[in-house]
């Protein structure tokens, strides 16, 4: 049987992009952000994961402001990236699995979630910032890929509760699949940030840190939040870190703590990433 072997939640900054192509790692303003990463990837080459379920938001590449799927599911066997507007470079295509795919399809929607089914889909930095942070050091992508793209961009947006709860059935939806497959999950986006507007650049480091807890002890009390609280709290972008939820909610109640690790401020916004190991 399919089997999840842990999650990684991490804010997925397009400056991150950039800095990786120019090779600027070790520089001052860089290296305590990059550094945060190196034990995630330390893990994630010893748990060698088949599958990545990559729970982000798309920022209006693949959707536009006309069609706006609340939650979006890849069904393809192939993903391309391509930028939308923030100069960066188009990384090598993802594998995906379309059986597997289908499988979460019918699963979720069999546990009232019903999910748009994507044939085609374009990833963004949401999707490519996170891979390339955890895996540019292969010549090749170490796992298919699914991408799983929730609405943050246009209201009516998704309460935190319900990515909680779309986590969990996400958990039994793999965990139902007859294939022996590690998969690991991933959570992009956040943590606080605002782009525009009178609070352009407002960033709350102590929210910040308490979602970080809530999702490691107690992903109870970031789900509580309605959307309006979580956006006064974390800043209008800031409620892209629902989609941590979505992670927490596919380990079910216990986990181990890999890496948690928090810099701010990177262009806009505090950069968190946590790694969670799933018990056994
Ligand atoms: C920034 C952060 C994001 O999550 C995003 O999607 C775009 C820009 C930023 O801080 O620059
Ligand atoms: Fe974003």
């Amino acid at each position: 049987m399919a089997r999840i072997v842990g999650g990684v939640t991490t804010s997925h900054i397009p400056a991150i992009g950039n800095a990786m192509t120019e090779k600027l790692e070790q520089t001052p303003y860089w290296k305590r952000f990059f550094d945060g990463y190196e034990p995630v990837k330390e893990w994630l080459a010893e748990v060698e994961p088949d599958i990545a379920i990559v729970v982000y938001n798309d920022h209006g590449l693949n959707f536009f402001l006309d069609k706006v799927p609340t939650i979006a599911l890849g069904c393809a066997d192939e993903y391309h990236n391509a930028d939308e507007g923030w100069g960066l470079t188009t990384a090598a295509s993802f594998k995906g699995d379309a059986e597997f795919s289908w499988h979460i399809a019918e699963s979720l929607i069999e546990q009232e979630f019903d999910i748009t089914t994507c044939q085609e889909m374009l990833v963004d930095h949401g999707f490519i910032v996170p891979m390339a942070l955890m895996w540019r050091h292969l010549p090749e992508w170490p796992v298919k890929a699914v991408p799983l793209a929730i609405n943050t961009v246009q209201h009516p947006i998704p309460k935190a509760r319900r990515l909680l709860k779309l986590g969990r059935a996400l958990g039994k939806a793999i965990e139902s699949y007859p294939e022996d497959l590690k998969v690991v999950i991933f959570g992009t986006g956040g943590m606080s940030h605002q782009l525009q507007g009178e609070r352009a650049g407002f960033i709350d480091v102590d929210f910040d840190l308490e979602c970080m807890e809530s999702v490691i002890n107690n992903p109870e009390w970031l789900a509580d939040f309605s959307t309006d609280e979580i956006i006064r709290r974390a800043g209008t972008e800031g409620v892209e870190v629902i989609m941590w939820l979505a992670m927490r909610g596919a380990l079910g109640d216990d986990v181990k703590v890999v890496q948690k690790h928090y810099h701010v401020p990177i262009s806009n916004t505090g950069a968190g990433v946590l790694a969670l190991e799933k018990a056994a």
